[in-house]
């Protein structure tokens, strides 16, 4: 298992079910001669994922593995993970929920990034709760995969104010701006040993 910092850049798998916005943001961050980091395999459970092709214009590999079921799913994607010495996976708008077993075989090496200022609004279309619930401002959080749904411990956020003529969509636009910095950043972090994953039992969180 990997330790940050390492003595040589990173090997980053971005996994993504759809248009693939987060993916080319992590993509330009670490591209194939950074001496920090490179994405070097995108992995899409949709072959009409936007992603892939992105992935491919970069000469980065790109595979459909399709989500029979879970297992169907995440045993050939542990087994491309190790075969490419994988050492930092993000799930980037990847809209499947892994296994515990699989979230605790990755801890400290398995983030997300959720468009909400967790622990608030976690799971699907946090945009529309978040007008509902008529708060000042959302935001987005990059954290640690945990056994649990955007649960792990946050690593960064970066905060937008909520306006008075927003829609869902328009909140969701002025906070994807915010995450195409937010993961670079944590994965920066993470990657020089700067945040590292606590397991929430240890910190007496939620107990
Ligand atoms: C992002 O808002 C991400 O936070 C959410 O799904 C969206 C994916 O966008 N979970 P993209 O595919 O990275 O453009």
């Amino acid at each position: 298992m990997s330790t940050f910092p390492l003595p040589r850049p990173a090997r980053l798998a971005v996994l993504a079910s759809g248009r693939g916005s987060n993916l080319r943001a992590l993509a330009e961050a670490f591209p194939p001669d950074d001496p920090l980091a490179s994405v070097t395999l995108v992995i899409s459970d949709r072959a009409d994922a936007g992603a892939l092709p992105a992935a491919r214009a970069r000469s980065i590999e790109a595979v459909h593995l399709p989500w029979t079921d879970r297992a169907g799913f995440e045993a050939p994607a542990e087994e491309l993970i190790g075969e490419r010495g994988i050492d930092l996976i993000c799930l980037a708008g990847f809209m499947r929920i892994l296994s515990p077993g699989f979230a605790e075989r990755f801890a400290g090496r398995l983030l997300n990034i959720h468009p909400s200022l967790l622990p608030a609004f976690p799971g699907l279309d946090p945009h529309s709760r978040v007008l509902r619930a008529g708060v000042p401002e959302s935001g987005c959080s990059v954290h640690f995969v945990d056994a649990g749904v955007d649960t792990g411990p946050v690593i960064l956020q970066r905060s937008v104010p909520v306006l008075p003529a927003d829609d869902p969509a328009a909140l969701a636009a002025r906070v994807l701006e915010q995450e195409h910095c937010a993961y670079p950043e944590a994965v920066r972090l993470v990657l020089r040993g700067e945040a590292r994953f606590v397991p929430r039992s240890e910190t007496g969180a939620g107990s």
